[in-house]
């Protein structure tokens, strides 16, 4: 299997501290969606599940669920694995596992799914292998819950913060900024800093490929394998449940 190149190794470091204002911003649809998920029908999935803040969410709104948290970047998964490890909450509950999502061995029946920040990183094709290869492991009910996050079509993003926290002493910011990069494609750049008082402490240059994807397409490429697609909660979270029919 090719060794898995991770776009986090150098921004693991931020990533948890950044993506926090976006999980605080949209608890609420996103625990109303979590909690329709059927209860006892197989693990929950958090899928690319980063520092595990949505891992957490499942466990608080589904107190009885186990989730199986798949997170290939190793800084990321060290994150992870310590949150679950440190929470009562969690650690009896939350399996955490390293591989891709393209290549993890998933259960035959998953009790949900859920896809925060993350479908971006799949291309055409392998959004297609991934419907194909989860649409039959959904229990009865079940769902996965992904967001779509703009651009939706590659255009030009200005340079805008995306978080800024103060941890101790020192004051961890980072920027975005987008480029269209081809058809379905932008180029994301990411600038983050480590400040102490007027001392700039550490600065890191980053570039993500992410492919755009609208609430259209992804029910256009979903429905042949089964799956439909509903806009869950307010438009500017993006939030999609996608269902088996029938
Ligand atoms: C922007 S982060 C979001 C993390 C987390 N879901 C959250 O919202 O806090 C994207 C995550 O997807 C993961 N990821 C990227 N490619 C992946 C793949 N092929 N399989 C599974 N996870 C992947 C990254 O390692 C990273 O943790």
């Amino acid at each position: 299997m090719p060794e898995y190149d991770d776009p986090y190794a150098r921004s693991a470091q931020y990533l948890d501290l950044m993506i926090a204002g976006w999980w605080d911003h949209h608890r609420v649809p996103l625990a109303e969606a979590l909690a329709d998920l059927p209860s006892g029908a197989g693990p929950v999935v958090d899928a690319g599940a980063g520092g595990g803040r949505g891992t957490r969410l499942i466990a608080d709104v589904l107190p009885k669920a186990r989730i199986l948290a798949v997170e290939p970047s190793l800084p990321l998964r060290t994150v992870l694995l310590s949150r679950a490890a440190d929470d009562p909450a969690l650690r009896d509950r939350v399996t955490v596992d390293g591989d891709d999502l393209l290549s993890a061995r998933l259960p035959d029946r998953v009790g949900g799914m859920v896809m925060a920040n993350l479908i971006g990183h799949f291309s055409p094709h392998e959004r297609d292998r991934l419907w194909e290869d989860l649409s039959p492991r959904l229990a009865p009910g079940a769902f996965i819950l992904l967001n779509l996050a703009a651009p939706l079509e590659p255009e030009r993003v200005e340079r805008t913060l995306m978080g800024e926290t103060t941890v101790g002493g020192r004051t961890y910011a980072g920027w975005a900024a987008a480029e269209p990069s081809g058809p379905e494609r932008v180029d994301w750049h990411m600038t983050y800093e480590i400040r102490e008082g007027d001392r700039t402490i550490a600065s890191d240059d980053v570039h993500y490929d992410w492919w755009t994807l609208t609430g259209e397409a992804l029910a256009a490429e979903a429905a042949p394998h089964g799956l439909r697609v509903l806009p869950h909660g307010p438009a500017e979270a993006g939030l999609y449940k996608l269902l088996r029919r029938g």
